[in-house]
């Protein structure tokens, strides 16, 4: 049996249902509910030929790992020897598999050989009849060759056999809804709005495969399929998988994974073995240049490169299309493995050095998601470029492998936007007074824990000009000195501004180029430095004043936090934070932070430098009217909720304010009231499409009779 994998009915009513597990920017673990189990994704349908079964169905699933796989209806259909055992006994009898069982429709072979014999409904009532799990509407093929006219038709024609497709797949098949159009980007996005909002009797398409882009795998024209499952990704739903159909090569999983695919399908592990040809991630090799294998395998672990060239031909297919196959499920459990550790895109920066195509389109994605951080340029493309960096992650424990590309991660760009749109200096500088002529202090060349080697230095130089704010320049832009803990930021060496190539120096209205700034300094804006180990400025150091500054960059370290990561306007949050008190760890670092009354409200975390809310802080913040981030849970889901249940999705009535993934959010009912606190796991966006999964995790629930003073109901639960 497939490792792990239960092929039980789901529940009926989670039928068609996709969750996310985990997530890495828009690229998802997530869980596809159909009546042979729940398939994992992001995953791999082998393409099984009923007719020649290079690998037996059985042995994919009981050695493999293979919890799906895809085969052809129509073939079914037309050969009496497959169509009648499949009619009497069902095609998982018929294959002899006992996963998920996906069909196809004849649209391909319509495409290969001219017409099919088989009519729009008559293709979707027999995959209904032989008990298919997920199977395809009759859609129209259209080539990227054709002409605008064409593809139109080829999405009008599709579109139009929708509804009669979905109604005749009746209650226990569920369908795909290819998306067509060629090259046409608003073609893409037409067909995708349009069979994402086609509604059946029971649902609408449980799977959106993108379909015509087999001709441009086949000539590795990588850019172009980008620019495809870019424009395609504007409008489908975020709620549904999205399938890539005919694509199965190693080597663009990463990218495409990143790009938010969950399904591909291929023959390539077959049909590459005939021709003597191995998968690997890097690319295609062919047995006749191999000395040694180019990858260590399960398969190949006996055997040398001469003694499989040596075989008789059908034997050698059987053996490589095994090869291929391993190697085709090791690199998406090495991409879903990258999700869960949040390093799906230094792995697709690393994959795009495979080929000067997939180089190419990487450059694409760069720039549309740099142009996505770009506001006031947004165009229609950036749409998925700013989905893509607001569904990332900003804090992550561990380190970032830094490369020439790293600055365009949208994980870092996500971090660099919280900066520049929260973060703000102290409204008051440690003498007291306000903060009306801030000057920039740009530190450069020291490596973190800036903590450490910054601190002596942060507090001369504010003892000589208390209203200059400290700023690390990173290799990823500006960092405040108050947010020198946040990971992954301070695992990136500080280096020279001038080696940054940042355009993004705007912070409260002053900019780095009106800034000196000269190797080993300190510099203040207007050209007076400061160097590092300034003797004379020891000299006029006294014990209070540097018990005060301490005092004030604790203060403004804190406050800095609840405005990046809590959106908290920085001057109520100066008040809020009068009178705070705090623990500190045993090196000294603030671990809780007690307000006036002395309760418990925040806790920086130490491992990543993020900030966790205590139920009595969401109760405080709430009262404030702080600004923090709202989900608005549907009144028959409160009760769970103010238990510590999860907020779970199809349970949710909108948000408010900016809520992010990964940063606290407070949960309210209907009529505003606190009901819960915790950490928003979808956004916004998706909140408001998805049915099944956990959309917040609860940190805190907060009974209703205690909400005035507080109480903490620390309970997990998954369940609902
Ligand atoms: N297999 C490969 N491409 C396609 C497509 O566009 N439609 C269908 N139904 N199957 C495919």
């Amino acid at each position: 049996m497939a490792k792990g994998f239960d092929s039980s009915p789901c529940r009926p009513q989670d039928l068609g249902r996709f969750e996310i597990h985990q997530r890495d920017g828009i690229a998802r673990i997530g869980r596809l509910h159909t009546n042979h189990g729940a398939l994992q994704t992001p995953m791999l349908l082998p393409v099984v030929n009923p007719n020649i079964r290079t690998i037996e169905p059985r042995e994919m699933w009981e050695k493999f790992g293979v919890q799906g796989v895809i085969t052809n209806s129509y073939v079914i259909w037309k050969h009496d020897k497959l169509r009648e055992p499949a009619l009497a006994s069902g095609v998982h009898d018929l294959l002899d598999f006992p996963g998920v069982i996906v069909t196809d429709s004849g649209t391909f072979q319509s495409y290969v050989y001219g017409d099919v014999e088989v009519g729009v409904e008559q293709i979707v009532d027999f995959q209904r009849d032989i008990g298919v799990d997920i199977g395809t509407m009759l859609d129209v093929f259209g080539r990227p060759d054709q002409t605008e006219e064409e593809l139109q038709h080829a999405v009008d024609e599709t579109v139009a056999r929708a509804s009669v497709s979905l109604e005749t797949a009746g209650e226990n098949l569920l369908l795909n809804g290819p998306i067509q159009g060629g090259l046409h980007s608003h073609l893409r996005v037409e067909s995708a709005s349009k069979m994402g909002a086609a509604e059946g009797p029971h649902r609408g398409f449980a799977v959106h495969p993108i379909g015509g882009i087999v001709p441009l795998m086949e000539k590795h024209r990588y850019l172009d399929l980008v620019k495809i499952i870019l424009a395609t990704r504007e409008t489908i739903p975020l709620e549904r998988p999205i399938h890539l159909f005919g694509c199965g090569h190693p080597m663009l999983f990463p990218m495409c994974i990143a790009l938010g695919v969950d399904l591909f399908d291929s023959a390539a592990y077959a049909l590459f073995a005939r021709d003597g040809r191995l998968l690997t991630p890097d690319g295609t090799v062919r047995i006749d240049d191999l000395e040694e294998w180019p990858i260590a395998s399960h398969t190949l672990r006996d055997i040398t490169p001469d003694e499989v060239r040596n075989m008789e031909k059908n034997e050698r297919t059987d053996l490589l299309a095994r090869f291929n196959l391993e190697i085709t499920q090791a690199e998406l459990a090495r991409c879903r493995q990258a999700i869960r550790t949040g390093t799906l895109w230094s792995l697709v920066e690393q994959r795009s050095n495979s080929s000067e195509e997939l180089r190419e389109a990487f450059t694409h994605i760069r720039d549309v998601i740099w142009g996505g951080s770009l506001l006031e340029t947004m165009d229609d493309f950036n749409i998925v470029g700013k989905q893509m960096i607001e569904a990332s992650y900003v804090i992550r424990s561990g380190s970032v492998k830094w490369s020439e590309h790293a600055r365009y991660r949208p994980s870092l760009i996500n971090a660099r936007e919280l900066i520049d749109n929260r973060w703000r200096p102290p409204p008051f500088d440690w003498t007291g007074k306000p903060m009306n002529n801030p000057s920039m202090l740009l530190i450069e060349g020291q490596a973190p824990p800036w903590r450490d080697s910054l601190r002596g230095d942060v507090i001369r130089a504010l003892r000589l000009n208390p209203q200059c704010i400290p700023i690390i320049v990173m290799k990823a832009g500006f960092l405040p000195f108050d947010l020198e803990d946040w990971s992954p930021l301070c695992h990136i060496q500080s280096v020279s501004p001038f080696s940054t190539g940042m355009s993004s120096g705007l912070m409260y209205g002053a900019r780095a180029e009106t800034l000196d700034v000269e190797e080993g300094c300190i510099v203040r804006r207007g050209g007076s430095k400061v160097p590092l180990n300034d003797a004379s400025s020891e000299a006029t150091s006294s014990n209070e004043d540097d018990d005060a500054i301490r005092k004030w960059l604790e203060r403004s370290q804190i406050s800095a936090k609840c405005s990046v990561f809590l959106g908290m306007d920085n001057v109520n949050t100066w008040e809020w934070l009068e009178g705070m008190t705090v623990q500190r760890s045993s090196t000294g670092r603030i671990k809780n932070v007690f307000d006036a009354d002395g309760k418990h409200v925040l806790s920086p975390r130490l491992n990543d430098g993020g900030l966790s809310l205590t139920t009595r802080g969401a109760i405080a913040l709430h009262a404030l009217d702080a600004g923090l981030p709202e989900v608005i849970s549907i009144d028959d889901a409160v009760p769970f909720l103010r238990a510590g249940r999860n907020v779970m999705h199809g349970f949710i009535a909108g948000t408010r304010n900016d809520v992010r993934i990964g940063l606290p959010a407070l949960i309210v009912d209907s009529s505003g009231d606190l009901v819960a606190h915790g950490i928003p796991t979808s956004t916004a966006e998706e909140m408001g499409r998805f049915r099944k999964g956990i959309a917040v995790r609860v940190r805190g629930g907060i009974a209703s009779s205690l909400k005035i003073a507080g109480t903490v109901g620390f309970e997990m639960n998954e369940e609902q």
